[in-house]
């Protein structure tokens, strides 16, 4: 039987560069995107083994529907991947709450109740794995510039419940708390590091690659240690 992965916000960007990766490694890959309508570049990969389904993350009504819909396939892994990096200009002085909570659901809450969602599905799994981007913006040790408020508290927040996530679920399921880089994707932008194709090929290896010590470490995505 194929091994097979469930990817959130697998219609652009490094979603997208992971679906097309795992299929062409022979990976069964369900791929979930808010709009399949407008998903071309997704559908191009749709076949036998590249399962499209609608999911907004931020919607905790149709996580438990799509788990309910997948209850008999097996999950090897599940990478939270869709984010947002919330409401452009929300400098100091400017902040609002409504883009601040829709950046905390979709980026803090929405991969915890994936998890909690398709938790028997990974456990019914051979893989056990549940991946998460975060990024090092997240990084509370590392912040040297200040500003971004609103995603970085987003991944701080993500960072914290991933890592009570990785203690619970020992040692059954791996927590992985992975940092893709900087990446010339939409939210990237063109200045980025590295493009997604470097970047999906160096995270399927780290997650290939994870050891039960590796579940709950803050992962740069040259496999060192991001202080929290
Ligand atoms: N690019 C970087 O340099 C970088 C650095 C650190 C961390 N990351 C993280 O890496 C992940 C992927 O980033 P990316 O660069 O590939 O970003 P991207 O190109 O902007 O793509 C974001 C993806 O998330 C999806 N998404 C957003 N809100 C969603 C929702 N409510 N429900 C379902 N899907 C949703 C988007 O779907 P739509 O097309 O429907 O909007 C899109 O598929 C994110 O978690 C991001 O925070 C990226």
């Amino acid at each position: 039987m194929k091994p097979t992965v469930l990817i959130t916000g697998a219609n652009r960007g490094i979603g997208l560069e992971f679906v097309r990766q795992y299929v062409d490694e022979g990976w069964r890959v369900h791929a979930c995107c808010r709009h399949p309508d407008a998903a071309n570049q997704l559908y191009e990969l749709a076949g036998p083994d590249v399962l499209v389904h609608r999911l907004d993350v931020a919607d905790a009504g149709q996580i438990t529907a799509l788990a309910g819909k997948l209850r008999d396939e097996p999950l090897d892994l599940l990478i939270n991947n869709a984010g947002v990096y919330g409401p452009p200009g929300a400098r100091f002085g400017a902040l609002e709450p409504e883009g601040w909570l829709d950046t905390l659901r979709i980026n803090s809450i929405a991969p915890l109740l994936m998890a909690q969602a398709f938790r028997n599905h990974i456990e019914a799994g051979g893989g056990r794995t549940i991946a998460t981007l975060t990024s090092k913006m997240g990084s509370i040790g590392d912040n040297a510039s200040g500003g971004s408020y609103i995603y970085r508290s987003s991944k701080a927040a993500l960072n914290a419940a991933l890592y009570s996530l990785s203690l619970d679920l020992a040692p059954h399921i791996k927590v992985l708390i992975l940092h893709p880089g900087w990446v010339r994707t939409d939210m990237g932008g063109p200045s980025g590091e590295i493009d997604a194709v470097e970047s999906a090929r160096r995270l399927r290896g780290l997650i290939a690659d994870a050891g039960p010590a590796d579940s709950g470490r803050f992962t740069d995505i040259d496999g060192s240690t991001i202080p929290w």
